[in-house]
């Protein structure tokens, strides 16, 4: 049975030359990071409550690089322009589930665009086919309708139960969840 390899991983994601390319994020990134989740625009879609200055970047990387667990990448254009950001932590070791998380179109020209379902795709094809990873979960702010609705398109089904409420605003968290069988059935796999 396959392992979950960070390295190997993080190889998976290092694609170049196409339209939308994935890089793993390093310390030169985190400035540009810190603005994109100090942006009033996207920082109200996030669970955290620490303000991401570049302190708090400095030491969330910092802990977030040293976790076995996780890989955390920059969504590049053609031509090799950050526009925002994607993860996949609490990857099990038997690769059967993983989360998706800090998804983060950063630049506001590219919001809206279709960017972020193409990078979504993108990755979930990597996600599912190249890794091996079962089952991927994701939790939004029931209120995020946009991101729900780009989760739904590429497969995601919200589930029943709730987290605990979410420390922010006391707003209610959806649980959404797609089988790699239910994702490579709906043959999202362009790449
Ligand atoms: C969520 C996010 C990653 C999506 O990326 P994006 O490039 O903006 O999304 P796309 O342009 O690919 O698609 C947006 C879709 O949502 C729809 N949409 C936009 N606003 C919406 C709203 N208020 N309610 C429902 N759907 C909405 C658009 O019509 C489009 O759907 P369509 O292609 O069926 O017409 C991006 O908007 C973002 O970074 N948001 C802030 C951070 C965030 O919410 N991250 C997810 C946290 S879990």
């Amino acid at each position: 049975m396959a392992e979950f390899d960070k390295q190997r991983a993080l190889e998976i994601f290092s694609g170049t030359g196409q339209q939308i390319n994935f890089r793993p994020i390093e310390d030169v990134d985190l400035e540009l990071i810190a603005k994109w989740r100090n942006d009033a625009e996207t920082a109200k879609y996030f669970f955290s409550t620490v303000p991401d200055d570049i302190d708090n970047q400095r030491k969330w990387f910092s802990e977030a690089a040293a976790d076995p667990d996780q890989i955390n990448l920059l969504v590049l254009d053609d031509k090799h322009i950050p526009l925002g950001m994607i993860a996949l932590v609490d990857i099990a070791k038997d690769l059967n589930s993983a989360e998706l998380g800090r998804f983060l179109v950063g630049e506001s020209r590219a919001r809206n665009t279709g960017l972020g379902q193409a990078a979504l795709n993108k990755f979930l094809v990597l996600v599912f086919t190249e890794l091996g990873v079962k089952e991927l979960r994701a939790y939004v702010h029931t209120w995020n309708q946009r991101a729900i609705h780009v989760y739904e398109k590429v497969g995601f089904r919200p589930q029943p139960a709730e987290r605990p409420l979410s420390s922010v605003n006391k707003s209610s968290i959806t649980m959404m969840l797609l089988k790699r069988d239910q994702f490579i059935n709906k043959a999202h796999l362009t790449r």
